[in-house]
């Protein structure tokens, strides 16, 4: 071929890298795996193994064993046995350990990189110039941590033992993700990786006990999806961390519902990709190639949904389509290719079925004119134009190289579009305007932004979704606070339970307040119950005291209706919201005596008991006016030109659910920090002792709370938290009752995948510091997103 030819062509041959070297390391090991417990390989008691293949040549790679509860049981026993000395080991001797791994890392990457290829089908060039120099510095970065843990961390522990199931698109990365943070605090983890990529996590495991990690703080079990599943139900398990399907996220949600496991879920998405008429767009086709064909469009935060504004969207394209014909397919040894192979038949199946129904529901289909290897699992890059916002191909995460675009016309017009899908990881907005690229993604309902760029990753970045995209963080500082919990946990008893005093048959309310029956607090108006019941509240010594109202389904759907509509609350100032709980916290004070005498009435404590919970209600309400506009955002500074916002947003509208213990005291410390950080709220009150939360609407009818901020239900405490957990428009539920209360909560919440804080039948001394305020209330009253802002022409 002559040189002017190559010119017009484009066509540089091929550069396979050689697959000898991890070949030979596969043959070393007897073409079969183990399993990695307490440091050392053992046979799954299952006596079972599956195969591995290499899904571009069809070709088995090794055995890998299954292993099953009792291979898990061992598993995490050993993790257990290890935790307290690992721990014990210090933050700056972890930090050493987390160094050996990073270097270890490297001195094996172009292993790694070969072997990751083979297993999974993705290009080498990506295994070796994004996956493996990212896991390396995960490790690199949270050695880091561990060296600052005590500074940075001084109020918290490790959780103890975390499972872990990752996986197939990005083995060796997710395994990093999750190892490397849990680690670095303290935790011991058993990582299960996905039964089609198995053989990086099993070097890797090579590699920690090569490089002297103490036995049992990393074991790696593998086998599929039952696997997990024991990994999941496992008792002595503290923590589960998933990443994979959302409907496995479900599962994994119900099958640990009211286990205080904690939980993490980064799960699918179907990300939209937003370019504005004033984008580059030479640029722009290159985010698309690198948003949606990089990793064969398996990547859960996959830009898959191209958004055009309309007058760019025809030249748009036609340059995308111009691109896609040079896109090159095939062996992903070789390093001049742009696309691998589908990770399994069954993901190729898939793929397929959605683009054949794509085409059935209407929408146009165009792959460029080359081939693609007629052996091996490829699938050629897709592009669906003419596409309905409601068509399945534009809502379901197809999770392989397939985009669909749409077209808009204004700046709402996109974020309505964007936000038009049950996900919310990711989202990359075009413009070569700042203030409207800056303007839209605050508007983005999803966990990452990235403007003018797409699919970036740095472990000093948090990772993860809103919506059905799940809950929790990944990498950074972020990252760090879900592997440890706070020290006072530990030291939180049960509720004993709430044993009502008998009613005496004696009434002390008089017959005109039995004539008022307190009413619900919805969008800003006293309302009468739906139901047209009320039900009697006694005090302390079964005297009845007052009626409220009996709130039911109908009245919780108002209230959210009412949180839904109120915005304003949401878009006012910090300094604004801080005015009106400093104002709430005033008008309080004038009235702290009648609450003071309602709490003796009700709970019959002495009178300064009262005077003290009233006067702690006071300086809380303060408290938060002073933190709506200091929990602020953080800065990272990832390795690029350019930085990272992690923006503190408010989640929505959050349901609470009261104890009964210090009625007044616990309503405020849990209402305040969720409308400080910006949330509506659809407040249930103690159920036993309700009267202080109606008596509070006079606060916030001369306190400005707008309508619709702060609702108030009373009646049936769990089955007015159900119907709160399974709406769809909560976007969180807090609650605090008994521990069966917990468990249905979490179960209920799957719906949406609605995050959830829980306190398990644990009771905190709401007076305390520590466990009635601060920074645990604020991060369960924000979500962040981490929008990434490049520099330079
Ligand atoms: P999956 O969610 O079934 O598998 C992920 C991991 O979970 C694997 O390690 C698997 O063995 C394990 N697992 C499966 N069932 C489990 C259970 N009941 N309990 C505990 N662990 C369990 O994903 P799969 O089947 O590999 O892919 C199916 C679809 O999921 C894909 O087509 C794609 O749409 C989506 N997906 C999304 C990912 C993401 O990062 N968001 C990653 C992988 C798949």
């Amino acid at each position: 071929m002559s040189i002017s030819e190559i010119f017009d062509t484009m066509d540089y041959g091929s550069a396979p890298e050689s697959s000898k070297e991890a070949l030979d390391w596969i043959a070393g090991h007897g073409r079969k795996f183990d399993l990695f417990v307490g440091g050392k390989w053992v046979k799954p008691k299952s006596g079972k193994w599956f195969d591995s293949h290499n899904p571009a040549e069809g070709t088995k790679l090794a055995q890998i064993a299954s292993a099953n509860d009792k291979d898990v049981a061992t598993a995490v026993k050993s993790a257990r046995k290890a935790q307290d000395a690992w721990f014990a080991l210090g933050g700056p001797d972890r930090a050493r350990h987390l160094y050996a791994l990073a270097r270890a890392l490297q001195r094996n990457s172009r292993l790694l990189a070969v072997l990751e290829a083979m297993d999974n089908g993705k290009p080498v060039r990506e295994t070796r110039d994004i996956d493996i120099p990212l896991v390396a510095r995960h490790f690199y970065h949270h050695a880091g941590w561990a060296q600052l843990q005590e500074q940075e961390f001084g109020d918290f522990e490790p959780m103890g033992v975390i499972g872990q199931i990752i996986p197939w698109n990005f083995p060796l990365l997710m395994l990093a993700w999750k190892i490397a943070p849990a680690i670095a605090a303290g935790n011991t983890v058993i990582l299960k990786p996905a039964e089609y990529t198995s053989l990086t996590a099993i070097c890797f495991a090579e590699i920690c006990r090569d490089a002297g990690l103490p036995d049992g703080v990393v074991n790696i079990i593998t086998g599929d999806g039952s696997t997990g599943e024991h990994l999941v139900n496992h008792p002595d398990v503290d923590k589960i961390a998933f990443t994979g399907s959302t409907d496995v996220g479900r599962r994994i949600r119900t099958a640990t519902a009211g286990s205080d496991k904690h939980l993490t879920l980064e799960l699918g998405g179907k990300s939209p990709f937003i370019v504005f008429e004033d984008a580059d767009l030479d640029s722009a086709v290159e985010g698309v190639v690198d948003a949606i064909w990089f990793n064969q469009g398996q990547v859960c935060c996959a830009g898959s949904r191209l958004l055009l504004q309309e007058g760019i969207a025809d030249a748009m394209i036609a340059k995308l389509r111009a691109r896609m014909e040079t896109l090159r397919i095939g062996d992903p040894l070789d390093k001049s290719i742009d696309m691998g192979a589908i990770v399994a038949p069954v993901q190729l199946k898939t793929i397929e079925a959605l683009v054949k129904k794509g085409c059935d529901e209407g929408a146009e289909m165009w792959q460029p004119s080359g081939t693609i290897p007629k052996d091996g699992c490829f699938y050629p890059p897709t592009l669906f134009t003419n596409v309905q916002p409601a068509a399945t191909i534009a809502q379901e995460e197809i999770f392989g190289p397939v985009v669909v675009s749409m077209t808009f016309r204004t700046p709402d017009e996109a974020v309505q579009m964007a936000n038009n899908t049950r996900y919310g990881l990711a989202a990359s907005v075009w413009s070569e305007n700042i203030n409207l690229a800056l303007d839209v993604a605050p508007k983005l309902d999803c966990g990452v932004v990235w403007i003018n760029s797409t699919n970036q990753f740095d472990a000093a970045c948090g990772f993860g979704g809103n919506k059905e995209s799940g809950y929790g963080r990944e990498g950074g500082y972020e990252g760090m606070l879900e592997v440890l919990k706070p020290k006072f946990h530990a030291k939180l008893s049960k509720c004993k339970g709430h044993i009502p005093a008998a009613p005496s048959g004696k009434s002390t309310a008089s017959l005109a307040s039995l004539d008022r029956t307190a009413k619900l607090y919805i969008g800003g108006k006293q309302a009468r119950a739906d139901s047209g019941y009320s039900q009697a509240v006694y005090g302390a010594n079964g005297d009845k005291l007052a009626e409220v109202g009996q709130g039911n389904r109908k009245d919780i759907r108002n209230a959210v209706e009412a949180a839904r509509k109120a915005t304003a609350w949401t878009k006012a100032s910090a300094h604004n919201r801080a005015q009106v709980l400093y104002y709430m916290a005033e008008n309080l004070d004038v009235r702290k005596k009648e609450f003071a005498d309602r709490l003796v009435a009700t709970i019959g404590i002495p009178a300064a008991k009262a005077r003290s919970e009233v006067d702690a209600s006071i300086r809380r309400l303060f408290s938060y006016g002073a933190w709506a506009d200091k929990y602020e955002s953080r800065v990272h500074t990832p390795p690029m030109r350019g930085v990272t916002l992690a923006m503190k947003e408010a989640v929505g509208t959050i349901g609470i659910a009261c104890p009964d213990r210090n009625p007044l005291l616990s309503m405020i410390s849990l209402a305040a920090p969720a409308i400080a950080m910006g949330n509506r709220i659809v407040l249930i009150p103690s159920e036993q002792n309700p009267l202080s939360a109606t008596d509070f609407y006079q606060i916030m009818e001369t306190s400005d709370v707008p309508g619709g901020t702060f609702n108030i239900v009373t009646g049936p405490r769990d089955e007015l938290m159900q119907t709160l957990a399974e709406h769809d428009d909560v976007k969180s539920v807090w609650y605090f009752g008994p521990e069966s209360g917990s468990q249905k909560v979490e179960a209920a919440s799957v719906g949406n995948m609605k995050r959830t804080w829980v306190n398990h039948g644990t009771t905190r001394d709401w007076f305390d510091i520590v466990q009635g305020e601060g920074r645990e209330f604020l991060r369960h009253a924000t979500q962040i997103k981490n929008i990434w802002i490049p520099y330079g022409e």
